[in-house]
Order: structure tokens, then C-alpha cells, then sequence
């Protein structure tokens, strides 16, 4: 399924996404923002998956989560959890940036300040996509995936070209190949995973 994706794949975010989104537009966040090959990603695979239902670790200021929304015209329930560690204050701003630019009466939105790393279990219910973008580090994103595993479909990992993420990554696909249907890397600007279990 995601294999296919590319087919829904934008040239440009910035054509496809309301532009006010991006609060940094025009900062040197156009490294993510204008390269094309980068947010495009997460639209084509929302486009693909088509979710009910969306949980991100990581979520800074909403970009991917906001980019996921606009792809997704039957989302219904989105929760994101963040630490807070890498800018200050930024679920209450993902929350307003969220709400002001792509946010429909039809879906509950659930941003919480959280360390995953302190999690033991997943939000309750189950996804039809995750995304998985907060601690970087073998331990960390090994310890997220295993805490989305048992309750979701489709799960995309940033950031598959930093060895550290991509240990990480590896060692679950090893470890828990009976319940991975498929694997794919797909060429983003960071590098993305993408289970389907
Ligand atoms: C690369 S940013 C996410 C960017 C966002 N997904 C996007 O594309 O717009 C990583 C985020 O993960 C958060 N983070 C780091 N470690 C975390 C943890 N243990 N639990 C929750 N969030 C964490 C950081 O505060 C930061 O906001």
C-alpha cells in the first residue's frame, strides 16, 4: 500500500497545505518546508491511508500533524503527546496553529504535554496512522514503537538517515517480525520507515 504512495505525492506542500500552517515560513525551517521532499511525504501517505484517526509523538508545532489533517478528509480524532523539550510553550501553539488553519468541526483534536519516554501505554483506541517523531535516540524510538504497535495500522519514523533513529529502528523490525506485515524506507529529505502491521 504505501509502496504506492508517490502517486498522491504534491510537488510542493505549500501548494496543496494553507500556507499559514508554516509559522516559520521563511526561516531556516524552509530546509523541511520548501525542499519538496519532505511534508509532500506525509500528505501522499495520508492521502493513501485516508485515516479515521491520527496519533503523533513529537509534535512541535503541528506541521506533519497539520499536513496529516489536510490530507485526510475523513479524520475524525487526532492526539498528539510532546515534551516540550524542544520549544517552549509549543503544544499550546501547535493547538492554536492547528485550529486557526486546517482543523474541521468533524475531528477532536488532543494535544497533550507528555513524555512518551515515561509512557507504558498507548492512548486508548486504536489508529489508523501513527507518526512517530519525538526522541531520536535507539532507546527512545524503539520504546515509541513498541508503545503504538498493539494499536494502530500504519506507523511512519522520521528520520531513518540518523544512524542513533535508525538503530533504533532496526532492532524493533528484528525483533518483532511476525507482526509486521511490511517494511518500506521511503527517500525523504530525513529519511522515513514506514510498518504496517
Ligand atoms: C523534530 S520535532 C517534531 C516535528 C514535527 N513532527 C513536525 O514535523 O512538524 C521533535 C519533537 O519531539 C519532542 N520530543 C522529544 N522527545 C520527546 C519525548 N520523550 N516525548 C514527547 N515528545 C518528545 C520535541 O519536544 C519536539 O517538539
Amino acid at each position: 500500500m504505501i509502496k504506492s504512495c508517490s502517486v498522491d505525492k504534491p510537488a510542493n506542500i505549500l501548494d496543496v497545505v494553507n500556507q499559514k500552517l508554516f509559522i516559520e515560513l521563511n526561516t531556516a525551517h524552509d530546509e523541511y518546508i520548501k525542499c519538496c521532499n519532505y511534508y509532500e511525504w506525509y500528505y501522499s501517505i495520508a492521502k493513501r491511508v485516508n485515516p479515521k484517526s491520527y496519533f503523533e509523538i513529537g509534535v512541535r508545532l503541528g506541521y506533519s500533524m497539520g499536513v496529516v489533517i489536510s490530507a485526510s478528509p475523513n479524520m475524525e480524532y487526532v492526539e498528539g503527546w510532546d515534551n516540550e523539550s524542544y520549544t517552549p510553550n509549543s503544544i499550546q501553539m501547535a493547538e492554536k496553529n492547528i485550529r486557526d488553519t486546517v482543523i474541521t468541526d468533524k475531528i477532536t483534536l488532543n494535544l497533550l504535554h507528555k513524555d512518551s519516554q515515561l509512557e507504558k501505554t498507548p492512548p486508548s483506541g486504536f489508529f489508523d496512522l501513527v507518526h512517530i517523531d519525538g526522541d531520536h535516540r535507539p532507546e527512545g524510538v524503539y520504546h515509541d514503537i513498541c508503545l503504538v504497535m498493539g494499536c494502530c495500522r500504519i506507523c511512519m519514523i522520521d528520520d531513518y538517515y540518523n544512524t542513533d533513529t535508525a538503530k533504533g529502528i532496526n532492532k524493533f523490525i528484528k525483533d518483532h517480525s511476525a507482526i509486521i506485515k511490511n517494511s518500506t524506507t521511503i527517500d525523504t529529505v530525513r529519511g522515513m520507515c514506514v510498518l504496517e502491521f
